[in-house]
């Protein structure tokens, strides 16, 4: 799956001694591509000399972009990447979940080949989830893979999208039906460009960051209740940026983890990062991608927190803490759908196998385990939700 040429550096890798580095490595399954994970304020700056050791100066760069990230930043960046690579172009996608589709995934292969991207070009996706999911599926299958680069601006692609290699697009059928698994060779988080996130941004990734919490972290659920009061002004505050930024790291820690253990979410370890997301996917899918995925999935963990509770495989106190939780950075936890319509998307779950879906459950604040139910099962259980 994975041209090893492509992984090759140069020569040895700077360090970045303010920045936080981490490495994703997939090598004990013999697959040459890890990610190198570099997060930090500011970071964009060193992007260029970050990639210089792995790339010619005449390494072709392909960004792909939205339309509100690049009035923003894009010039800021092609202006760090010029200092060290002199062939740069550019895909500009609109904004949303809508993007995520066939015919943007075939005009970035148009763009592709009118650009004379080669095997040895590189996609850099800068933006949230939407550019990262449609330009690594893009990456992934022209020429049967180029080099790919993540650079998340939001909070919810810093802490889960931009990191572990799944790309996707939407299909009619559901959420992410269609995508490869691609790691990105380099992901470079600058939690700076967080201050321009609107309040809706930074609360959705809060919803990723409260599922890492429950799924397997209780000090991280602690720092976030008693950051609560701060609500979504997180970002503006340069304290409150470095404590973000280390939550990013938290849970890049929690999410490389998983995903060194089960790379192509086969061996029931990675699934439960989708802790929430089975509901979530299929509320968003049903609202046709009006509410936003991170709100989605905060309903899907309050949702499973009921069901867990009422079917006592965790306690009262859990189910509520989640609910409090995520009430307290401004997320929803009911579902604006009837069980009867969740259920329909829910039979197209990519977590499904013939007869069965995955569901992940909370057992306590920072412990879950994976289930295994039937559909018949899983129509009451929704209805306890
Ligand atoms: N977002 C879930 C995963 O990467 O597996």
């Amino acid at each position: 799956m994975l041209d090893s040429l492509q992984h090759t550096p140069k020569h040895k890798m700077r360090t970045y001694m303010t920045y936080s580095k981490l490495s994703l490595d997939l090598s004990k399954y013999q697959l040459e591509n890890s990610s190198e994970i570099i997060i930090g304020k500011d970071v964009l700056a060193e992007s260029a000399n970050i990639l210089a050791p792995w790339m010619d100066s005449d390494t072709h760069l392909h960004i792909v972009s939205d339309t509100t990230v690049s009035k923003l930043y894009l010039n800021r960046l092609k202006a760090v990447l010029y200092r060290n690579f002199s062939n740069i172009s550019q895909t500009i996608l609109p904004c949303g979940e809508h993007t995520k589709s066939p015919e943007t995934l075939q005009m970035l292969w148009s763009d592709f080949a009118q650009n004379e991207l080669t095997r040895n070009s590189c996609v850099i996706s800068f933006g949230g989830g939407v550019v990262s999911d449609t330009a690594g599926f893009a990456a992934s299958t022209y020429l049967r893979g180029i080099r790919y680069v993540t650079m998340p601006t939001t909070l919810l692609s810093m802490v889960d999208a931009s990191v572990g290699g799944k790309t996707a697009i939407n299909l009619a059928s559901g959420k992410n039906q269609a995508g490869t698994f691609w790691q990105p060779s380099f992901v470079i988080a600058d939690t700076s460009l967080l201050q321009t996130l609107s309040a809706q941004d930074i609360e959705e990734g809060f919803a990723e960051i409260i599922k890492c919490a429950v799924m397997a972290d209780k000090t991280l659920f602690s720092q976030l209740l008693d950051h609560a009061p701060l609500g979504s002004n997180l970002a503006i505050h340069e304290k409150n940026l470095d404590w973000l930024t280390n939550i990013v790291i938290t849970c890049v820690n929690i999410k490389k983890t998983l995903v060194e253990q089960d790379p192509f979410d086969m061996h029931g370890v990675r699934i439960r990062l989708n802790l929430g997301h089975t509901f979530g996917h299929a509320i968003e899918a049903a609202s046709n991608y009006t509410l936003p995925h991170g709100h989605s999935v905060a309903i899907g963990l309050c949702m499973m927190g009921r069901i867990s509770q009422k079917k006592g495989w965790c306690s009262k106190e859990t189910a509520d803490a989640i609910e409090n939780c995520v009430r307290a950075y401004n997320l929803p936890t009911e579902s604006p759908y009837q069980s009867e319509e969740l259920l329909a998307y829910l039979k197209r779950d990519k977590k499904r196998t013939d007869h069965a879906l995955n569901i992940i459950v909370p057992k306590s604040i920072g412990t879950s385990s994976v289930m295994s139910v039937s559909f018949e099962t899983l129509s009451d259980l929704i209805k306890l939700a």
